[in-house]
């Protein structure tokens, strides 16, 4: 079975050997067969296929890549959200309201939270996306928090290390022991990836090595929360350690900058946390004029940031951040995708997972242009129409 996809007024490609950011094409088409790309090109030279989309000249670009997300959680924190609008600070210890909601939540319950999450961030255009712990901080419930989120994905993250739970207030040392011993154990089958938050009021420099170390020697891969709420340790932490990527970056400093220039660790930004904690943006344009690489994914929780969009992520970042529309655009997709080391995703070129976005939009800057308008018309996973 091939699908053709054609009459595509812009294609955005993401292609590497293009000469411009993302690869535009326009009144192109795209094959799709078992899955991937098979053929991109002009409109006009498409080759015939099974089945035939009309794109109606409006843009395709690939699916979005969602590389930090906590999904796995019961309760909501609305009254938090509405008590910050009048004033309230975010603090990292709200985290403890959801890890009660989700420890007295069943598995069906929580399941089904995270299907319901997953299909809002598809029928907003995500088509690849990473699911963390971090709601558990129990052996059990953390086990069972990612084994529930790998029914819905590959790309699993570990985190334990999330906050120290209440029942160890007084003595986090012996938390961060079971987070890199019978947590571990038992979390490391269902995961991919290993994470901590490196935050005053969650875990120190010394703490977060301690558990990537630990993850990092049960075969699980390291990423980052840091420097979200101050300045800190963690992107410099994250640098020495050769991560792929450190997650949120609000309050770089010039070191930190040039640490993650140096090591090619990947600056994930999060700006719905931003908005949705009132707090300054993160400056991505001095982090890409510095040469390092910005992602954009939407940390959707039901603390600092209840939003599945990526759109309203894109949006944000052009409007708030200093990016243009391309390099949001390019950020989300591909960007992504080399957040999560995933060299099958986040492009449209012949071999690449056939994930595709069709929009109600001539091209990828209306993302930008027309915030919060449900611009994503269809939808392609693996060649599959959703
Ligand atoms: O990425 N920063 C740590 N974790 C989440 C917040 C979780 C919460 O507030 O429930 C984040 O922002
Ligand atoms: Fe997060």
């Amino acid at each position: 079975m091939s699908l053709l996809i054609t009459n595509i007024g812009e294609l955005v490609t993401n292609d590497p050997a293009a000469d411009d950011l993302l690869g535009i094409r326009t009144d192109a088409a795209l094959v799709v067969e078992e899955g991937r790309v098979a053929w991109v090109g002009d409109a006009v030279r498409a080759p015939v296929a099974d089945e035939v989309v009309d794109a109606g000249g409006r843009a395709v670009l690939p699916g979005f890549v969602d590389s930090h997300s906590h999904l796995v959680f019961a309760g909501d924190r609305a009254l938090e959200f509405q008590a910050r609008m009048t004033g309230e600070p975010y603090a990292a210890g709200g985290i403890r309201t959801t890890v009660a909601a989700t420890r007295a939540a069943s598995d069906d319950e929580l399941s089904a939270g995270v299907a319901r999450h997953v299909a809002e961030m598809r029928r907003q255009g995500t088509t690849t996306v990473e699911i963390k712990s971090g709601y558990g901080l129990s052996v059990a419930d953390e086990a069972r928090s990612l084994r529930i989120a790998r029914r819905f994905t590959t790309e699993t993250t570990f985190l334990g290390a999330h906050v120290v739970p209440p029942e160890y207030a007084e003595d986090p040392a012996s938390y961060v022991d079971l987070v890199t011993g019978p947590m571990l154990a038992a979390a490391a089958p269902h995961a991919r990836w290993i994470d901590a938050f490196c935050e005053r009021g969650a875990f120190d420099a010394d703490q977060a090595r301690t558990v990537l170390r630990a993850g990092a020697a049960a075969g699980l891969a390291g990423r980052l929360h840091a420097n979200q709420l101050g300045p800190g340790p963690g992107a410099r932490l994250a640098a020495e350690l050769g991560l792929v990527a450190v997650d949120h970056c609000t309050h770089l400093s010039d070191e930190d900058v040039h640490a993650l220039r140096e090591a090619g660790t990947i600056a994930t930004l999060l700006p719905g946390v931003e908005f949705s904690t009132r707090q300054p943006y993160p400056d991505a344009r001095r982090l890409l004029d510095a040469g390092v690489t910005v992602a954009l994914a939407s940390d959707c929780n039901p603390g600092s940031c209840y939003t599945s969009s990526l759109p309203l992520c894109v949006a944000l970042a052009v409007r708030e951040m200093r990016m243009t529309p391309a390099e949001a655009v390019y950020a989300a997709t591909a960007g992504g995708a080399a957040a999560l080391d995933r060299a099958d995703v986040g492009a449209l070129v012949p071999g690449r997972r056939a994930d595709v976005v069709l929009l109600d939009a001539p091209s990828h800057v209306h993302l930008a242009y027309r915030p919060g308008v449900p611009l994503v018309a269809a939808v392609w996973v693996d060649g599959r129409a959703q």
